[in-house]
This record gives C-alpha cells, structure tokens and sequence, in this order.
C-alpha cells in the first residue's frame, strides 16, 4: 500500500492499524468509558444537512483564511497532538514538514516530544503552540517564555483535561501488547524526556501535567506574561465563550478533545452554534472533534467557525505512512472542501454562508 492509492482519510486508520504497536493505537483511538462523545462528533454531523445554492460561478475556488494576520491557503489545520513519535519514529518533525510541503498550519502539543525550535525550523514558518497549564503557574509561565523566546506567535491553552480519565479501548489494546516507546508519551507520561519543551525547567513542584486548579484568574496571569495571542481550546457552552470575551482572550477553540475529554456530552458539532452566538464576528472560532470529511469542514465553517482543525486523520496518516501519509490526508480533506465549495455555489470561505448549513427538524 501506498498513500496514492488512499480514497479517503478512513483508508488510513486501517493501514495506521496493522503498522503501530496496539497500545499507540489504542492510545490514539480512546474515547473516555463508552465512547458516547466519540461517536457523537461523528453522527452529530449527520443532523447538520447543506442547502446549496445554484447558478454561481465557482471556477475559482480561493480557500483562504487569515489569523491573526497571517493568510492561510487553506482554513484546515493540524490540531496538536501530543507524543508523535508513537506512531512514527520522526514524530512532530514530520507532521512540521508535511504542513510546510502543503501549507498547513500546524499547532504543536507540549506533550509532544520534539522541541518548539525543532519544529519551527521543520516547518520553516509559523507554527502555534498549545499548552496544558500543569498545576504550576510558574512553570507554565516558564514554558510560555520559552515558545514566545523560540517565535510561536499564538498560544493554545487547551482548559478540558482536568481529571484522570478513564480510556479503555487503550487500556485493552495496551494489555495485547504493552511495547514500550522511548520518545512518546504513552508510557511514563510526564516523565522529563519525554517533555522536550520542559527541559531545564524545575519541575519538583509540579504535582500534575494537567491543571485541576486553573481558573480565569489564570489567563490574566498569561496575558501579563506574554504578548502571544491566546486562545482556549475546549470550549464548548456559551457561558464560557461570554467568559472568554470578557477576559479578552484572542480566539477560541470549540473542542471536546476528540471525545478525549468527557464522556456522555454532546457532538462538538452541535456546541458550536451557541459559541457562535456570542462570538462570532468578535474573534476567531476554531473548531475540532470527528472532522473527516471536507463537507464536515463546510458545515462547521457555515455555522460559525474561522478554521477547522483534524486530530486522528494525520495521525492515522503518520501512522501509515509517515510524513508522506500527513501530507496525503490533508491533501484529500482540501481536495474534498473544494469540491462541496464548488457544490454548494461557495467560492471563497466569505461565501459560505449561515443558511447553507440547516439542522434537522
Ligand atoms: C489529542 N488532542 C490533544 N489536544 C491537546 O490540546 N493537547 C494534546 O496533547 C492532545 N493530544 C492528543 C493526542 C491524541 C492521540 C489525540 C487523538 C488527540 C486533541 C486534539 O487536539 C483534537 O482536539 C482532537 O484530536 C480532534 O478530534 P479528532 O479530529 O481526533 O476527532
């Protein structure tokens, strides 16, 4: 097998499968108890359904978004993810260098286990950063010096992972088969190697990689600390975009962490039209959670997104095929969203409009 002859992105999770190790897979495909959340980021798109419009010329199709000043070709981008190197020996790095060969925009993990510099200069261009706060505001803020030091001009501060969590489907997997892997973080999570971004940081104090105590206070705190712009990753309710509008953050980002987060909850799909509510037009909305499709990236920008961000699709690609499998997913996802651009009489990304996408009655 061989990227080329993939038809869609699910033709790499099967190959993804017979290449890495069950406990990376599993740790990758987790949801969290009975994957409720999991399945719903996928059927909920299914009560979303597209009202085309005819008669308009769409012989040109122009994809491009800006962020924070910054014009992407393409409004598809690569969500962070941590521990790359699980799935493929050249981990982040290769994930950096197929979003430089397509022109993605690439938000990179601090779990992840290859530097900030080294995946700026992958990338050779701009990349995000996204941060679990630790239960040390010190030693976040200390992290948050670094990558501003290294040039990420955004910070994703990503607030859903509070608790333990239980994932089962990696607890199955990993018991077929509990091969460890130096460099990634599905084994010894935390552990100083396998958190490049940490190095040189004193983590003594650190009771947790992930922030049970982080409140609003803490982003006036970052905000104090940097001059990257901020976004919160894990939004999904109005009451806590109006909190993000009111403590001036710079963007935000509708997730459920891919049903990584919660179980039980809604499709992210079905979160992002209350957060549109309130913050659409004022910053931009990112959104992800069970995007596999290019009519799954109109839907969410219909209803209210800037951008839109894929998780396990990459993954499965690195996982198959390495930096060449990335490049090939996102290649098919674009390739998908010019053509339901061209269906639906969209030719920009400022075309789509809001009664192009209905809910079912
Ligand atoms: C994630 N995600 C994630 N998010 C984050 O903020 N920091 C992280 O380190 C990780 N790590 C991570 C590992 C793996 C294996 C997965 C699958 C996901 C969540 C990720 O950024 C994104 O929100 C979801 O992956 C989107 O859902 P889909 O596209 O996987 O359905």
């Amino acid at each position: 097998a061989s990227p080329k002859d993939a038809i869609n992105v699910f033709d790499f999770e099967a190959v993804a499968f017979t290449k890495v190790p069950p406990a990376h897979f599993g740790y990758m495909a987790a949801g969290i108890d009975d994957e409720i959340t999991l399945r719903a980021n996928r059927s909920a798109f299914l009560k979303y359904q597209l009202r085309p419009r005819r008669m308009r010329d769409v012989s040109q199709i122009d994809m491009s978004v800006n962020l924070f000043g910054t014009k992407w070709k393409t409004p598809i981008i690569i969500a962070p993810t941590g521990g790359n190197k699980a799935y493929d020996p050249e981990g982040e790095i290769a994930v950096a260098r197929a979003a430089r060969a397509g022109g993605f925009l690439n938000v990179l993990s601090n779990a992840g286990a290859s530097t900030i510099e080294d995946v700026i200069a992958a990338r050779q261009g701009e990349v995000w950063f996204q941060l679990y706060a630790t239960s040390s505001v010190e030693v976040a803020k200390q992290v948050i010096r670094r990558v501003e030091r290294a040039g990420a001009p955004v910070l994703e501060i990503t607030v859903d992972r509070n608790g333990g969590r239980n994932q089962e489907t990696f607890f199955r997997l990993k018991k077929l088969d509990p091969r460890n892997c130096a460099g990634c973080h599905v084994h010894g999570i935390g552990s100083p190697q396998e958190r490049p971004n940490y190095d040189g940081i004193d983590m003594s104090k650190v009771k947790s990689m992930q922030s049970s105590n982080m409140t609003w206070d803490f982003i006036k705190q970052v905000r104090d600390t940097t001059k990257m712009k901020i976004i919160l990753k894990g939004i999904v309710t109005e009451e806590d975009a109006a909190l993000c509008l009111k403590y001036g953050v710079d963007g935000i980002h509708v997730s459920n962490h891919g049903g990584r987060s919660e179980d039980g909850g809604r499709g992210s799909i079905e979160c992002l039209p209350e957060v549109a509510k309130v913050a659409r037009g004022k910053v931009p909305i990112l959104f992800d959670s069970g995007v596999r499709r290019g009519s799954d990236v109109f839907k969410a920008l219909a209803l209210g997104a800037t951008a839109v961000c894929v998780g396990r699709p990459y993954l499965w690609g690195l996982g198959a095929f390495g930096q060449p499998g990335v490049e090939k997913v996102m290649d098919i996802l674009q390739t998908e969203l010019r053509g339901v651009m061209q269906q639906m009489g969209a030719p920009s990304i400022a075309d789509i409009h809001p009664s192009m996408v209905i809910k079912e009655s």
